[in-house]
């Protein structure tokens, strides 16, 4: 038996959207995330992924669950090895497994044996408190070096900035961390400090730190925890940058700088620029221009552009104006072209020669950035720019050649009208017919896409569902329940019986009620009897997006209850004759009529 805190402990930790996307890639659409469903044939997605209530539903086939069940359904999985191959995704250690291997392992582990009687995967915590620690302590040593604020200041950085991306300073010296950690010289703490990428040893066997009089930039991972740094040289050093190196916790080619705290940003601008450096994406944020993101010094990769993607449907990629730059964004548009879908867009921005977005916002402000932005040329246009670069289209040969490097990169896009799009664009500048270019390229002309279905805006049809929706929302709700109001109505209903069940389960698992995860309460309720009709009321949300006030519902179906319950007692009086009534109940239908 795998204990339930942990079930829920894990399915805080994995965000079902990667956990799906994995196996099925999904797209984006409204507040949901939409796929075609895995488990029937369909041609249409109605495959829906909630993120924010972190659940899938078919509106086909109504299969419903959560990141454990999809593994179980999709990978044919029993639920125990569902929840261990989620686990090892997220680095924690499933309950019966414990033994062995964490008795002997280097890390004091009493401190993570929570109340839960399970461990998570103690090195990953432990590295992520070291690196908490060293950041307070960079910063701190921020505060009182003259030298490096002097930097800063000269860089244009105000004292908020630094504070809002932890900025801090790591001074000159070989063993500043070793006055740090008390435990220093400790094979445990040494082996955790070197794990965490803070400190190396030298050929000779010497231990030392490895940033030394460097700005040092915070990289936070997907959750909000510090990963990684990047740390920048004050004069003239080399390497200019040294980041941590790959870590358990830092995977260069994944991580994002400021993709954590910009995601609030990204979303409501439903946009992202992504630029080079660290000080640009700063420089931008103190400029008032949030919404944007670098990768560490590597190129562009898939998978960076998966995640960006998923949050919105735009990228404005901004490099710098030279060859470098073009060579960045070229790389960036191959790794984009097989991930576009229709409605999602790349744009390419290239500032002047001899600017980077620091420079220029510094310089120019961010109105002209902003202008800047709203120039960026649309990737069909990028792509043929630099195709055509360099190549006579006058000559048959040109031209040749233009459908020829076209051809491979045309021919990964899926997505069908910017597709059929590139194609007619091709056909303009080469002077050849559309259709001979299909033939060419081999790529499909678009089908004749079936009319969607529209899906109907279902709304709850009844109070107890209205109330059900409620709870499975925040259990909470539960408290406001009137225990007499729910025993007076009426057995055969399904949604009655399925309101008194999960009422009833609610009152036996207290703990649930004060739980703020979010995490589906079905996940607790899958052997309920009910749980079909309680997975078709969770799916009802998914067509919602924020517009619905539960508050305000679950409070008018409270009082349409009441009102139900009032009337029917009332006809139960009337019914018998007045005189038959007790003094009591003469009074209490008085009572009922005023309401
Ligand atoms: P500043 O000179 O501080 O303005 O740097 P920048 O942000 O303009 O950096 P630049 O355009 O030179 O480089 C962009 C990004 O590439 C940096 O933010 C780093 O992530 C990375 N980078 C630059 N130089 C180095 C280096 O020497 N080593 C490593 N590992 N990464 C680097
Ligand atoms: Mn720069």
């Amino acid at each position: 038996m795998i204990p339930q805190p942990f079930i829920h402990d894990l399915l805080d930790r994995v965000d079902i959207v990667d956990a799906i996307d994995r196996h099925i890639p999904l797209k984006k659409a409204g507040a949901n995330f939409v796929a075609c469903c895995p488990f029937h044939n369909e041609k249409t997605p109605s495959f829906t992924v909630s993120q924010t209530k972190q659940f899938f539903h078919c509106f086909g086939c109504g299969s419903h669950g959560n990141a454990i069940t999809f593994l179980m359904n999709y990978n044919g999985l029993s639920f125990v090895e569902a929840v261990h191959e989620l686990a090892a995704y997220v680095g924690m250690q499933v309950p019966s497994q414990l033994g062995a291997e964490t008795s002997s392992a280097n890390f004091a582990a009493s401190k993570n044996v929570g109340d839960h009687g399970y461990q998570a995967d103690v090195s990953k915590q432990e590295l992520v408190s070291t690196l908490d620690t060293v950041t307070q302590y960079y910063r701190q040593q921020l505060k009182t070096s003259e030298k490096a604020i002097e930097y800063l200041k000269q860089r244009g950085l105000s004292g908020k900035t630094a504070a809002h991306f932890g900025i801090g300073y790591a001074p000159s010296g070989w063993n500043n961390l070793e006055a740090i950690f008390s435990s220093y010289e400790s094979d445990d703490t040494r082996g955790l400090l070197l794990k965490a990428g803070l400190i190396v040893t030298s050929e000779d066997g010497k231990q030392y730190d490895r940033f030394r009089n460097r700005i040092m930039f915070p990289i936070l991972g997907l959750k909000g925890q510090i990963i990684g740094f990047g740390g920048r040289v004050l004069d003239q050093g080399e390497p200019k940058y040294l980041n941590s190196p790959e870590t358990p916790l830092f995977e260069k080619g994944r991580e994002i700088y400021n993709f954590f705290s910009a995601r609030r940003a990204i979303r409501e601008a439903n946009s992202v620029v992504v630029v080079e450096g660290y000080m640009d994406v700063i420089a931008l944020w103190q400029h008032g221009i949030e919404n944007v993101v670098a990768t560490l010094g590597t190129a562009t990769t898939a998978f960076h552009l998966q995640k960006l993607l998923r949050q919105t449907d735009h990228i404005v990629f901004c490099f710098d104006g030279d060859k470098a730059g073009r060579k960045a964004a070229w790389r960036a548009l191959e790794n984009g072209l097989p991930l576009i879908s229709d409605g999602k867009y790349l744009s390419f921005l290239f500032l002047p020669e001899g600017d980077d977005p620091d420079s220029y916002v510094r310089q120019c402000g961010k109105t002209a950035f902003e202008h800047q932005l709203s120039q960026a040329i649309p990737l069909s246009e990028f792509l043929f720019k630099e195709l055509c670069a360099g190549n006579n289209l006058q000559t048959d040969e040109g031209r040749a050649k233009l459908v020829h490097d076209a051809k491979p990169l045309l021919r990964q896009v899926k997505a069908s009208v910017l597709s059929f799009m590139l194609i007619n664009r091709l056909a303009e500048l080469s002077g050849m017919d559309q259709n001979e270019l299909h033939d060419i390229l081999q790529i499909k002309r678009i089908a004749k896409s079936p009319v969607k279905k529209k899906l109907s805006r279902r709304q709850p049809s009844s109070p107890y569902r209205w109330i059900i929706l409620a709870l499975l929302h925040d259990p909470s709700y539960v408290e406001k329940l009137d225990r007499n109001l729910l025993v007076s109505l009426d057995g055969n209903n399904p949604d009655i019986v399925a309101l008194r069940a999960l009422v009833e389960f609610l009152r036996e698992h207290t703990h649930l009620i004060e739980n703020k995860s979010s995490t589906s309460l079905l996940t607790d309720l899958h052997d309920s009897p009910n749980i079909a009709l309680l997975e078709s009321i969770e799916s009802e949300t998914l067509e919602w997006g924020d517009t619905i006030d539960i508050e305000a519902e679950f409070v008018g179906a409270l009082e349409k209850l009441k009102q139900m319950q009032r009337k029917k007692r009332m006809t139960e009086l009337h019914s018998r004759p007045l005189c038959e009534l007790s003094e009591q109940e003469k009074q209490e239908l008085q009572r009922l009529a005023m309401l």
